[in-house]
């Protein structure tokens, strides 16, 4: 069957919020790109995931211009909670840090780019972002034309560019194919069951519970609409969470009365946890960015902050070499980045180690997670430091 075939400046593949955004401010700086994107637009509109928003994330998005639902529907945090041995506690963050945190669903972030790039229409005759392609293979990243080859709508087709953003996620096809990675990864021995109920939130911030069977997290969507998580087993068969059981391991874990609500559960999905962190964020000229390049657990909600963080620092190398013809940033995009994902994977591991049950009866590790969590909330400058990681720690200059 003939190829078409389609020129443009960066060729992206994935429209998750590394994909779109990227796409989105490279608009912005008058650079070309189109999107391919696998699944549909509904199920990337649909798909739930996490929820939270460093202030600087917000901060990105605000600045270019998607950000009117996210300030008009966002929570703003300003304080999160500690609970174990049945006993909550505060960490005020705004206090500590002077910054806030919102809650926003993954969805919506991906729900605003999409519709702005839409909005802004064709480009150069072409969409700017393809749903449902099928085969997407990349090739010749090493020379200075990059091509990306696809099916869609029954047509074999294919991309020309000068650069390729693997933003494809964990299970793309950007990562497999460079030829040698220097990969890091810990899996852990426990998931997260994650439902949202038609009820009001627990509480106004987000509650953090240690309990001796097991975490437990309580955030929200919406005054309304409550997000709730328990520690599982990484593969555990929902079948055997009938919506009595969740109620009651919920209200158990985290010490509620009355005021966990129990309304209709419309969602449960389980994740399994992990830390994962490919070095090799660039091969040539195909740069991979947010959960192809590295994965956190959720615990530290940092999984779509290190996405945008990526992003800003790809989108910015990609300007300055259309702008000055100058590839110094885009040599340096794996350290610069790196630098960034390694605090995250720390926080993310640590707040993760605090808090979940590792093996049953260790008393060793009861004890000291219970100090640990006892120095946080009483030590200013460690809660400071919980603080600051949590609200997002600055940007590269
Ligand atoms: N071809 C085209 N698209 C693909 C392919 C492929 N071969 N493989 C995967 N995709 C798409 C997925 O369907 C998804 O829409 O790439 C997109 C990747 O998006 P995300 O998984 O959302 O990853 P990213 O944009 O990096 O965002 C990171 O997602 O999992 C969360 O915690 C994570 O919040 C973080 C965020
Ligand atoms: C969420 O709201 O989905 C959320 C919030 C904080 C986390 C993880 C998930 O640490």
């Amino acid at each position: 069957m003939a190829k078409s075939a389609i020129r443009t400046q960066v060729g992206i593949v994935g429209a998750g919020p590394a994909g779109l955004l990227l796409s989105h401010l490279l608009h912005l700086a008058g650079i070309d790109s189109i999107v391919l994107e696998s699944r549909s637009r509904q199920y990337v509109e649909e798909r739930v995931r996490a929820g939270l928003l460093e202030q600087g994330s917000v901060e990105t998005l605000t600045e270019a211009g998607v950000a009117d639902r996210l300030h008009r529907e966002g929570l703003v945090h300003h304080g999160i909670e500690l609970r174990y041995d049945g006993i909550g506690h505060r960490i005020p963050l705004t206090d500590l840090t002077g910054r806030v945190v919102t809650i926003y669903g993954q969805q919506e972030v991906v729900k605003d780019l999409i519709a702005s790039r839409l909005a802004a229409g064709a480009h150069r005759d072409h969409a700017p972002i393809l749903f449902e392609v099928e085969d997407v293979a990349v090739h010749d990243v090493t020379g200075d034309t990059p091509r990306i080859t696809f099916r869609h709508a029954g047509e074999d087709s294919e991309i020309q560019c000068d650069f390729i953003g693997g933003c494809d996620g964990f299970h793309g096809v950007c990562r497999p194919s460079i030829p040698e990675l220097r990969i890091y990864e810990r899996a852990y021995p426990f998931g997260w069951l994650g439902i949202l109920s038609r009820s009001r939130p627990v509480s106004e911030e987000l509650i953090y519970a240690r309990h001796t069977d097991g975490f437990a997290l309580a955030t929200m969507r919406s005054n309304t609409v409550s997000r709730l998580y328990l520690q599982c087993a990484p593969d555990e068969d929902l079948a055997l969470w009938p919506d009595d059981r969740i109620w009651a391991e919920l209200h158990k874990r985290l010490g509620c009365g009355e005021e966990l609500e129990e309304g209709e559960i419309f969602q449960k999905g389980v994740t399994p946890m992990k830390s994962f962190v490919c070095e090799t964020m660039r091969h040539g000229r195909l740069f991979l960015a947010g959960d192809a390049a590295h994965i956190v657990p959720p615990t530290g909600a940092k999984g779509m902050n290190l996405a945008i963080a990526d992003i800003r620092v790809l989108a910015r190398g990609l300007e300055r070499f259309y702008g000055q013809q100058d590839t110094e940033l885009l040599e340096r995009y794996a350290e610069t980045c790196l630098r960034r994902v390694w605090k995250g994977q720390r926080f993310s591991w640590w707040m993760t180690s605090m808090l979940h049950l590792f093996g049953a009866n260790d008393p060793f590790e009861h004890k000291v997670q219970v100090a640990e969590l006892d120095y946080v909330c009483h030590s200013k400058a460690a809660m400071t430091t919980l603080a600051e990681n949590y609200v997002g720690l600055p940007f590269e200059v």
